[in-house]
């Protein structure tokens, strides 16, 4: 198998499965028992916490366990709009129309019980106008959103610029709003400094960066208005209930740890590969056209519509001869639904509906690019026939 869908999931690294694996044998204890295999596990859950930490630039109390970027951001943007609107601060959110669902959907969430949001665009690369934001902020804008890199596209948005906007902005009480990015996709190809980014929390995802699946960080930055999502146990420090998940949490600080060593040189290596394959494609499939991002992205990414196809199809099509792929729209009851991410960027439907998200990993080499670069000039041509003929009108 060619995968090329690191996007989506990535392998388990071999130090992460290194470090889990105790956990998953003789070491099972619960970290909140007093004896000593539940003092081992809670040792290790602090020891993962100050290696997250450490990478981070925060100190271990901001560092909460969750069970992935989806709890993470949910906890996010609930927790402290929430917490933010209880305290008197405001009921108005800020988001963009690129976030991932997990981000729009937790918003909508708080629009249905009462919020107001304000969603900014994005511009044909797919990136979020700071301006745009502090053009929106109000003085009872308790909340901005914002991700640090698209994972559709690999825009990288202007986080800092954000929190230099949002930071300037104070209401009369003296309040200001606070910002979560989503920082899913980031791992692995850019340094992750809160300091630097300047936000107030921040969303990971194990499984995006060799971690295993199922486990996930929230940095929430101290003194943060919050509110938990889950109820019971106090464990995470009051902000997370539920038993900790010891092996999960080992394995995910293994993986940040070894996914945070050597990101320049791993993204000037996976850069070349990803230009390898844009190249190629533009000299070999007529009619492909790249979507998004020229300057400013994520090196691994390559979003690239094949218009008259139907991305599902090309899709099946190069799962056949075994390469892994990621269509950017999906087709249900004859109806096309194109990516909300392309469609915010003002990419025309015929198009969109006809994109794939090729993304590369730190172990994709220069043969699986050629391999890949030799059979999809004709599986394109071969999934435009079997695509409906309104796409190619
Ligand atoms: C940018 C972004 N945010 C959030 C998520 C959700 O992460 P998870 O599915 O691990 O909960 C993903 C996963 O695709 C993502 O790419």
């Amino acid at each position: 198998m060619i995968y090329l869908d690191h996007a989506a999931t990535t392998k388990l690294r071999a130090d992460a499965l290194q470090a889990m694996l105790p956990f998953l044998g003789e070491q099972f204890g619960n970290p909140s028992g007093l004896y000593a295999v539940g003092r081992e596990a809670q040792g290790a859950v602090d020891s993962a916490r100050e290696t997250v930490a450490s990478i981070l630039g925060c100190r271990a109390s901001e560092v909460v366990f969750t069970s992935g970027g989806t709890e993470s951001i949910n906890t996010a943007i609930r927790g402290i709009a929430l917490a933010m609107q209880r305290a008197g601060a405001g009921g108005h959110v800020i988001t963009s129309a690129i976030e991932h669902h997990a981000g729009l959907h937790a918003v909508q969430y708080l629009e249905e019980r009462g919020f107001e949001v304000t969603e900014v665009g994005s511009d044909q690369a797919g990136r979020v106008d700071p301006a745009e934001i502090a053009a929106a902020l109000r003085p009872d804008t308790v909340l901005v959103s914002v991700m640090l890199a698209n994972n559709e596209v690999g825009t990288i948005q202007p986080v800092a610029e954000v929190a230099a906007m949002v930071r300037g902005f104070t209401n009369e009480q003296g309040h200001r709003a606070l910002l979560h990015t989503d920082a899913v996709q980031a791992p692995g190809w850019l340094r992750i400094d809160v300091e630097a980014l300047g936000v107030d929390a921040l969303s990971l995802s194990a499984h995006k960066f060799g971690g295993p699946k199922g486990t996930g960080i929230l940095y929430l930055r101290k003194a943060t208005p919050f509110t938990p999502l889950l109820h019971g146990g106090g464990q995470e420090m009051q902000k997370r209930a539920g038993t900790e998940n010891v092996a999960g949490i080992a394995g995910t600080a293994a993986a940040l740890e070894a996914a945070s060593l050597g990101v320049e040189e791993r993204g000037r290596r996976v850069r070349a590969l990803r230009e390898r394959l844009r190249e190629g494609i533009l000299a070999s499939v007529p009619g492909a056209v790249p979507n998004g991002c020229q300057v400013d992205c994520l090196p691994n990414n390559l979003n690239v519509s094949f218009p008259g196809v139907e991305s599902d199809v090309l899709v099946g099509r190069l799962d056949a001869q075994g390469i892994a792929v990621s269509s950017g729209s999906a087709c249900s009851n004859s109806t096309w639904e194109p990516s909300h991410v392309l469609m915010a960027m003002g990419v025309h439907i015929r198009q969109a509906v006809g994109s794939i998200r090729f993304s590369l990993g730190e172990e994709t080499s220069g043969e699986e690019i050629d391999a890949v670069l030799a059979v999809l000039p004709g599986e394109v041509e071969l999934a435009r026939k079997a695509s409906t003929p309104a796409l190619s009108a």
